[in-house]
């Protein structure tokens, strides 16, 4: 048995070994070159470099992070008047007993800690706190007294003291919101960003003006509150809000911290000290707590940027765009939207001012979600019509919201957009796409060469595709069509949609069903889908509705002969086409709604579906594309499968949508003069080359998206430096085939270890599939003989090996 005295020694010695271990002597320098930091005595913070982003190896920050668990949160960087400094490569610091000094490798000064005394070393302490220390003992500068968006137990913030939060979740550039003293009291302010300057408050602490000094603070047991002091006389202000409780914390079993989002919430976080528990912050209480309607200032764009609306969802706001207009920034949802379409007065694009604006500009009605402050016009009493017709012959009117007979005109930009429920209807004005203008986005040689044809037929379709590729949810696949010619088909004349079980639907009874087109399902490239409900006419209740506004006039008749060979298709793994509404402008596809959403959720969500699941779904696909290629009446080429084209049902069965479309975007499939743009990785590399396409390049995205269904992952996925040979899933998977190591393309995956056999015969396949030349792929029927084990897989050469064969 070992002594007490036994354990007091050896614990005597360990805190000698390691107190050496914590101080950072004078002379001592940091590097960007290398990966050192200082760690506090525990090893639990640490202060050092770190990349300003994942993607950004030149330039660091001078950070303090939580060391030991995974996620490496930074709570503390080097500010310069609430600049972050970014230091480039080769840059260092070095502690001497002036200070801390930053220096870049030509030995330019970046950013400086110099207390007035001299310091004899620094600790990084198991607080988070950096200090620095003079001969006796004093703490001379402390990292804890520059806050910048992140306080820590045992942290205050004294009258002066401000947080302000990061620009974004990864860009720690000083952003739009801040916490600060004014008087006594604590505000939360946005900032008129890029400069300090504060609008209207929208959170404060109030301190009874008999009390001087107080500070907000972050006590060792995790608690939060203001300290006021009265003649010595400590009293505690408590946050207020319903979303900040009273708690029981324990700050044994969890770490603490509390930041100013980037978003503007003030919340406390916990994370797990035990290595053990599943990793990751939660969320303990916040203020306030609703951000989206706290901020209510006449400036700004409100929590998220201007012209889009703010939700709480999962505790966190969320910002949506208004039907016809996108997000700026496809990366940054808090940074606003922009029209899809010019707004204007209908001669603004040479069109005559004998057009109508009835011509030119269509309502969407939306629901529970409005802008509060950017009214211009407030009309009373006025009727729902009048109110649109009002919007509709004012140029200057984005959005009109009626609500019991009064009509709020509201201009742009839209600030302080909100989700609120209040019975107002709010009447979105677009532009009707078949006749819309639209700047390409970015510069596009193609596309400037043929608008100097000025091709009257050639232009609006160019620009209806143009307006599809700005909505498309996944940048990586966004494909643009450009059609240089048109060559209508011929349609047999007479022909009726009879011989289908299509129902036809007015664009009002769809109009009824969705509840105006509110709730959205997603957007592809033809348009957006909502979720709808029928009334008992129909065999299926709930649906997904399919506005086909990327489609012009000119297509109306193919419209009906691609409508007549979908109506006739039926097949187990295709999802059911209900109905149609094809009325006026209105384009609109019906189906069956599918509960678990698209191959791409289940795939590339938190819970991966397990290898069976897996199996069953390649099977289903590749079922549904033989059908489609060789067993319906007229051949069908998708031209666009990917994971977000297969649904899949309650029963775990996938089913591809989208079928069908294709030749409404694509004139003619066999003709050389059609050209997409796309993202290596998915898209068969015949659509740019001048080689017809045939239903090889559904092969090619069936291989592509094999090997994502097998691997989990998604075929084009940024890496870390040092993996970028994983970053395209067909390069690597190829690679790994090549080098008999295909096991490391499903690591960590037991069951698909334990199915070799098969996995290794359906990496073959894929191979294959991707071959660089159609006609070196299997047709699906060879596919799905040789997923099914039916046939022998040949051993496949690399895909590139016949580059040189033209
Ligand atoms: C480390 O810090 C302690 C005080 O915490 C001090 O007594 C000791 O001298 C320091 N060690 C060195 C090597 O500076
Ligand atoms: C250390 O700092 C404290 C506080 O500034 C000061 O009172 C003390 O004299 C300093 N000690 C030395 C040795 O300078
Ligand atoms: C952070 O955002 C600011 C403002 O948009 C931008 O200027 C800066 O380059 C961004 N920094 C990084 C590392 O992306």
């Amino acid at each position: 048995m070992a002594s007490p005295v036994f354990f007091y020694i050896i614990s005597i010695l360990f805190l000698q070994l390691v107190l050496v271990f914590g101080n950072v002597t004078l002379s001592s320098i940091l590097s960007t070159n290398n990966n050192n930091s200082w760690l506090s005595l525990s090893g639990e913070f640490a202060f050092g470099f770190r990349q300003l982003n994942k993607n950004n190896t030149n330039f660091f920050m001078l950070a303090i992070w939580y060391n030991k668990i995974s996620d490496k949160t930074i709570v503390w960087t080097a500010q310069n008047d609430n600049n972050l400094v970014q230091a480039p490569k080769g840059s260092q610091i070095q502690l001497t007993s002036g200070g801390l000094t930053l220096t870049t490798s030509q030995g330019d000064s970046l950013w400086t800690a110099q207390p007035n005394n001299a310091v004899s070393y620094g600790t990084m302490l198991d607080t988070g706190n950096f200090v620095l220390v003079n001969k006796t003992s004093t703490f001379v500068w402390e990292s804890f007294n520059f806050p910048t968006d992140t306080l820590l137990p045992k942290q205050s913030l004294y009258l002066s003291g401000t947080l302000t939060s990061r620009f974004s979740e990864t860009n720690f550039s000083s952003g739009r919101f801040q916490l600060y003293f004014n008087g006594d009291n604590v505000w939360m302010s946005p900032l008129a960003w890029p400069t300090q300057f504060r609008y209207n408050f929208y959170y404060r602490i109030v301190v009874p003006s008999n009390f001087d000094s107080s500070s907000l603070v972050f006590d060792e047991l995790g608690d939060i509150y203001v300290e006021t002091n009265n003649n010595n006389n400590g009293t505690r202000i408590k946050l207020q809000d319903t979303k900040w409780k009273n708690l029981v914390l324990d700050s044994k079993l969890y770490y603490y911290r509390a930041t100013l989002d980037y978003y503007g919430v003030l919340t406390q976080y916990s994370h797990p000290r035990d290595i053990n528990a599943t990793q990751g912050w939660s969320i303990v209480r916040y203020v306030p707590d609703n951000i989206c309607i706290a901020i209510f200032n006449e400036k700004g764009s409100g929590t998220c940027g201007y012209n889009s609306y703010c939700s709480m969802e999962n505790q966190r706001p969320s910002c949506k765009c208004p039907y016809g207009y996108s997000l700026i920034d496809q990366s940054n949802q808090f940074g606003g939207c922009q029209l899809n379409f010019t707004l204007g007065c209908g001669a603004d694009n040479g069109e005559g001012l004998n057009v109508k604006q009835e011509d030119l500009y269509e309502f969407t009605v939306v629901k529970d979600v409005d802008w509060p402050l950017s009214d211009y016009e407030e009309m009373h009493p006025y009727s729902q019509p009048d109110c649109q017709q009002s919007c509709l012959h004012d140029c200057m009117c984005a959005i009109a919201v009626f609500n019991n007979q009064t009509c709020w005109k509201k201009r742009l930009p839209l600030a302080n957009g909100r989700a609120q429920s209040g019975g107002q209807l709010v009447l979105v004005k677009t532009r009707i796409t078949p006749l819309g203008r639209v700047t390409p986005l970015g510069p596009n040689p193609s596309f400037a060469a043929n608008d100097s044809k000025k091709d009257d037929q050639v232009k609006p379709i160019l620009q209806g595709l143009l307006i599809g590729s700005t909505v498309i949810n996944s940048i990586l696949l966004a494909v643009v069509v450009f059609l240089t010619l048109l060559k209508p088909k011929r349609v047999v004349q007479g022909a009726t949609l009879f011989e289908t079980n299509l129902h036809s639907f007015s664009y009002e009874a769809l109009k009824e069903a969705t509840w105006g087109f509110r709730e959205e399902l997603g957007r592809g490239s033809f348009g957006i889908v909502y979720k709808g409900e029928l009334k008992a006419e129909a065999s299926c209740n709930v649906v997904a509705v399919k506005r086909l506004d990327r489609l012009i006039e000119d297509r109306e008749k193919e419209f009906k002969t691609e409508l007549r060979a979908i109506g006739k298709t039926c097949h187990k793994n295709l999802v059911r086409l209900i109905g149609f509404c094809d009325e006026g402008m209105h384009r609109m596809l019906v189906y069956e709604f599918m509960s678990n959403g698209t191959l791409a959720d289940i795939l590339f969500g938190q819970n991966k579906p397990i290898w069976n699941v897996r199996v069953e779904f390649a099977l289903g696909i590749a079922r549904g594309l033989v059908y489609l290629h060789e067993e319906c009446d007229s051949s069908i080429i998708h031209c666009d499968i990917k994971p977000q084209n297969i649904l899949i049902d309650d029963y775990f069965t996938a089913k591809i949508s989208d079928f069908g479309l294709a030749k409404l975007l694509l004139a003619d499939q066999s003709r050389t003069n059609t050209m997409i743009r796309g993202t290596r990785g998915y898209v068969a590399p015949e659509w740019f080359k001048n080689v017809p396409v045939t239903a090889k390049v559904d092969v090619y995205s069936f291989g592509a998206m094999l090997l994502e269904i097998i691997c989990c992952r998604r075929s084009v996925v940024l890496m870390e430096s040092g993996e970028e040979e994983k970053a395209i899933l067909t390069d690597w998977a190829c690679d790994c085939y090549m080098e008999g190591r295909i096991d490391t393309l499903v690591e960590n995956d037991q069951e698909a270890l334990d199915d070799i056999g098969r996995l290794e015969n359906w990496i073959k396949i894929a191979i294959w599939c991707i071959q660089e030349h159609p006609e070196m792929r299997p047709t699906m029927r060879m596919v799905i003989q040789m997923l099914e084990g039916v046939v022998e897989v040949p051993n496949p050469p690399s895909p590139f090996s016949f580059d040189s064969i033209p």
